[in-house]
């Protein structure tokens, strides 16, 4: 049976991504900086740790405990809605230490294991505003296509391992907490003078007919990990899919 470890699993994507794999029979390794179990289903497959991935002690202790992985998934995010005028230098470290060194601490935390058992699948979540610009977001944007060119060329540097690295590139997805979390780092990012430019930019974005859902990412997940022969970008959702396919 394979294991697979998933950042950020206490809510949307992570969350959805632990359950599908569950469902399907996988020991699921759910990290949370704040574990709690009853957002899952029990199960003897399923095992909660900590895990904050911008912790270098943290990292140590759930990669220790985890023991033998398959696949990671580098899911934990966080979203910044700012003119970048606005953000303090501090705030963009923030948002790079999560979704930028995060994701490659993790990663350098797990290669190993996976370039010596010559196996392997590291999938790391984008986003779909790499693919097209969107205001307000060029923090976020800009950590997020670290990420994207990270993976391409890290895909190429480990297939003499058969280590198998892909992004999933998800689209606008509202049901996810991650609405929320975009205020929470710099909750008065937008400077007055922007402020009707901002409204303006919101409507168009939420005027958006299409968007992404958990499930969409979970099955985008499932098949980058299962599939050997997936390609190595997947888009999620109907949104993101439309983005791809006008580039
Ligand atoms: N929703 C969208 O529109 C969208 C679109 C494209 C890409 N994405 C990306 O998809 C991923 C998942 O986002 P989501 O939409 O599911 O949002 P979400 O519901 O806010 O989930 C984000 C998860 O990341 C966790 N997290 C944040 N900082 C962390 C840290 N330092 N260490 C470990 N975990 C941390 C959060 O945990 P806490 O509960 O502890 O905060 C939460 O579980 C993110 O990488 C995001 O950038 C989202």
């Amino acid at each position: 049976m394979k294991t697979v470890l998933i950042t950020g699993c206490s809510s949307g994507f992570g969350l959805e991504t632990a359950r599908y794999f569950l469902e399907r029979d996988w020991n699921v390794i759910a990290t949370m900086r704040m574990p709690r179990e009853d957002v899952l289903p029990r199960s003897a497959h399923l095992r909660v740790l900590a895990l904050d991935v911008t912790d270098a002690r943290s990292i140590r202790e759930a990669v220790d405990a985890a023991g033998s992985i398959d696949v990671l998934v580098n899911n934990a995010g966080v979203g910044l809605l700012s003119a970048f005028e606005g953000t303090s230098m501090e705030t963009v470290r923030q948002v790079f230490e999560t979704n930028t060194f995060g994701t490659l601490a993790m990663t350098h935390a797990l290669l190993p294991q996976f370039t010596q058992r010559r196996s392997g699948a590291i999938i790391n979540v984008g986003s779909a505003v790499t693919l097209k610009s969107f205001p307000l977001l060029s923090i976020y944007t800009a950590s997020k296509a670290a990420i994207m060119a990270f993976t391409e060329s890290l895909a190429l540097e480990l297939e003499a391992f058969d280590v198998r690295v892909g992004l999933i590139i998800p689209g606008r997805a509202p049901e996810t907490r991650f609405g929320e979390n975009v205020q929470r780092l710099l909750p008065n990012g937008i400077p007055q003078a922007y402020q009707a430019f901002a409204q303006a930019a919101f409507a168009t974005i939420e005027q958006a007919g299409d968007v992404t859902h958990s499930l969409d990412v979970a099955q985008a997940v499932w098949r980058f990990a299962t599939d050997t022969a997936c390609p190595a970008r997947l888009p999620a959702g109907a949104d993101a899919v439309a983005i791809a396919e006008s580039r």
